[in-house]
């Protein structure tokens, strides 16, 4: 059964833990952006990991790179080139808003973009290959899906991708182990939700968008 059973308002469904369905999986994903200050164990980020290196690729190409960075001072890092590059940068009529807010708050010197995580992974995939977008979403999404089913928290950040031509970046990123030609396509933020359950939130959200046409 569809879960939009009354026009586009999702019903809540609150599944349980490891082996839900892949649809409670979908249905239920959220992004989490309030994490702990906990390590994770190397065993969950590995399943997470796994995941991601087991999403499907163009021509079975396999060239995601996945740099997993649980290090707190590289996390500063790269915190301090994020905003560092932002607050270089100004705001222009029309501009992404996410896009806005990140250059707003990078000024006012509050931005966090990976809201504390205490793992990032990031993505990075060949820089002239054609769906190298699209083999990192594929790994992207399989690892949020796989965090929900843990009963933890994950979140897209995007801001090394949107960084990712700037030399403070790519410098620093490459002793970390990109390659030269290799450009950063995603990173997911994953940790332990700080909720007062400790589990995700778990409420699907309302469509607003996503029109679908039938042709029958
Ligand atoms: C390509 C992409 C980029 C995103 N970038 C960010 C980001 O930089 N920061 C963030 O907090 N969320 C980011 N998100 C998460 C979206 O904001 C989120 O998925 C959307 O608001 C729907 O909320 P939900 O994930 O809770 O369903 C991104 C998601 C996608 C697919």
């Amino acid at each position: 059964m569809s879960l939009f059973r009354k026009k586009d308002e999702p019903v809540a469904i609150i599944p349980d833990a490891e082996g839900m369905s892949v649809k409670s999986a979908i249905e239920t994903r959220r992004s989490t952006r309030k994490y702990l200050d906990k390590a994770v164990p190397k065993d969950l980020i590995e399943e997470v990991l796994d995941a991601g290196r087991m999403a499907p690729s163009g021509g079975n190409s396999q060239t995601t790179r996945f740099i997993v960075i649980t290090k707190r001072d590289v996390l500063e890092d790269l915190n301090k080139i994020v905003k560092d590059e932002f607050s270089k940068m100004s705001v222009k009529p029309g501009m992404y808003l996410p896009k806005v807010n990140a250059i707003m708050q990078s000024k006012a010197g509050t931005f966090r973009y990976d809201y504390h995580t205490p793992v990032l992974i990031v993505l990075a995939n060949k820089k002239d290959y054609g769906n190298a977008m699209a083999d990192s979403s594929c790994a992207a999404m399989n690892m949020l899906l796989r965090a929900n089913e843990l009963n933890m928290g994950a979140c897209w950040v995007n801001q090394l991708h949107w960084l990712t031509d700037t030399d403070q970046l790519t410098k620093y990123m490459q002793k970390l182990g990109l390659e030269e030609d290799e450009t950063i396509t995603a990173s997911v933020a994953f940790g332990y939700p700080d909720t007062k359950d400790g589990l995700p939130n778990r409420i699907p959200s309302r469509r607003k968008g996503n029109p679908v046409n039938w042709v029958e």
